[in-house]
This record gives C-alpha cells, structure tokens and sequence, in this order.
C-alpha cells in the first residue's frame, strides 16, 4: 500500500510577521528568530541546522546538512572538509543557499549569497574548541571521498591516534571554515490557509531594502 502523502498537511497558526513588527536589519531579526529557535525547538531538531545549497562546474545543485557555527554582520559560518564535494563545488562557484527551518515556530529562513574561507586563525580558534575525539576524525575522514569499507576509516583513526599520542591535534590544513555573506535573507512565518508571510530582506549597494512576497 503506498504512502498517502495528499491529505497530509499542518495549518500553521502560531504567529504573524508583519512590516510594522520586524526590523529594517535583516540581522537583528535573523538572531531574534535563532534565539527563539533554540528555546524553542525540542531534541532532536538542532536549532542552528540548516540546509546548505552548492552547484557544481555542471550547473547541477547539491544540498546537505550542515550546523551554523556563528553568524555576525560579516556573515554565517559553518566548517567542513576543503577537499569536500561542497568544498570543490563552492571552490567552482562561491555562490549557495542557506536554508533554515524551526518547525515548533511554523519558520523558515532562507540566505543568499557568496561564500568565503574564513580566517585560518578563526578556523585554528574553532578547531581547538572540538573536542579531541572531532579532530581526530577530522584527520582521519577525507570527507566525501569513497571508501572501501568502515574498516579502512577506523584503521585510519587508529593510526591517526598514534600519531598523535600525548601531543595537541592541531588543524588539518584541508579542514575549516567558511563564512556565507547575504545578498538575500528571507523570512517565512507560516499562516493559517496557506496564506503564509513571507518578507524578503535584499542588499542593495550596503542597504537592506525590504519586501513583502506573496506565498
Ligand atoms: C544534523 C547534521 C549536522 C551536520 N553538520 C555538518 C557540519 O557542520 N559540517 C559538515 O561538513 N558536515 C555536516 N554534516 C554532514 C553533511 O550533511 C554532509 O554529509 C557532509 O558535509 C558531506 O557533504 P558533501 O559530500 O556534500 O561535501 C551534518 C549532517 C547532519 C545530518
């Protein structure tokens, strides 16, 4: 018997955004909404995870989970393998997609934009904040790239671990971070009947001009 998907829907009824309510910086309603997410959203949905969207030399998009590592004016960081797929497609084009979703709050933020490796000494100050069980596996994972079994990753954790008895793991130079700069932040607040608000922050010459969407 298949899956009936067609009658299965949620009316959403929490809240309203309306132009009078939200900032004119993008910023400052984006942090309201994470802080709001994270007091809110129950395990096991993490509230800094988001959807991260790449496209390849082929033009064709790609998309994972990451977490958001932090966020300021200069943009949203989040870490990973340099040598990734989404570290070679981002190497290819620096343009992607952020999407987060708060289903306890009926939300959904999407951020546009291009992205940057971040600092090497902000990615050493992260990478010594993991614990020492994450940064062995960074070494030993060459994220995205095919392996023979399990066996053959835990061999290489193994001899990751030797190597680095009794010393500091200190960052691979083909781990670290990246920060996303929006040109586009759009805030989704789900509406009874499907008649959902939707404001759309653009960045226009260092100025954020606000629009309201249909949904
Ligand atoms: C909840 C969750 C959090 C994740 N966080 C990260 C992360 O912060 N960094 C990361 O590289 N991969 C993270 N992953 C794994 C990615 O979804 C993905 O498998 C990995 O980055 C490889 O993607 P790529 O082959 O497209 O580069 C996470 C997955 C989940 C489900």
């Amino acid at each position: 018997m298949p899956l009936s998907l067609a009658q299965m829907r949620r009316n959403y009824t929490l809240d309203g955004l309306q132009e009078e309510g939200a900032p004119d910086d993008p910023w400052r309603l984006f942090g309201q909404w994470l802080q709001q997410a994270r007091d809110t959203e129950q395990a096991p949905v993490e509230a800094n995870s988001m959807l991260l969207a790449t496209v390849d030399r082929e033009g064709r998009p790609h998309c994972r989970v990451l977490l958001l590592k932090g966020y300021s004016e200069a943009g949203l960081t989040f870490f990973g393998h340099y040598q990734s797929a989404k570290g070679q497609e981002l190497a290819a084009n620096p343009h992607a997609a952020m999407t987060f979703f708060w289903p306890a709050l009926e939300r959904q933020v999407r951020v546009e934009g291009q992205v940057s490796r971040l600092d090497p000494d902000l990615s050493d100050g992260y990478f010594d904040s993991r614990s020492r069980a994450s940064q062995l596996g960074a070494w030993a994972s060459p994220q995205s790239h095919p392996l023979a079994n399990r066996a053959q990753l835990d061999g290489w954790l193994a001899q990751t671990t030797r190597r680095f008895d009794g010393q500091p793991v200190p960052r691979p130079e083909q781990w670290g971070g990246y920060c996303l700069q929006p040109q586009r932040m759009e805030f989704w607040q789900g509406r009874a009947d499907r008649l959902h608000d939707r404001l759309d922050y653009r960045l226009h010459e260092g100025v954020w001009a606000r629009n309201r969407l249909a949904p």
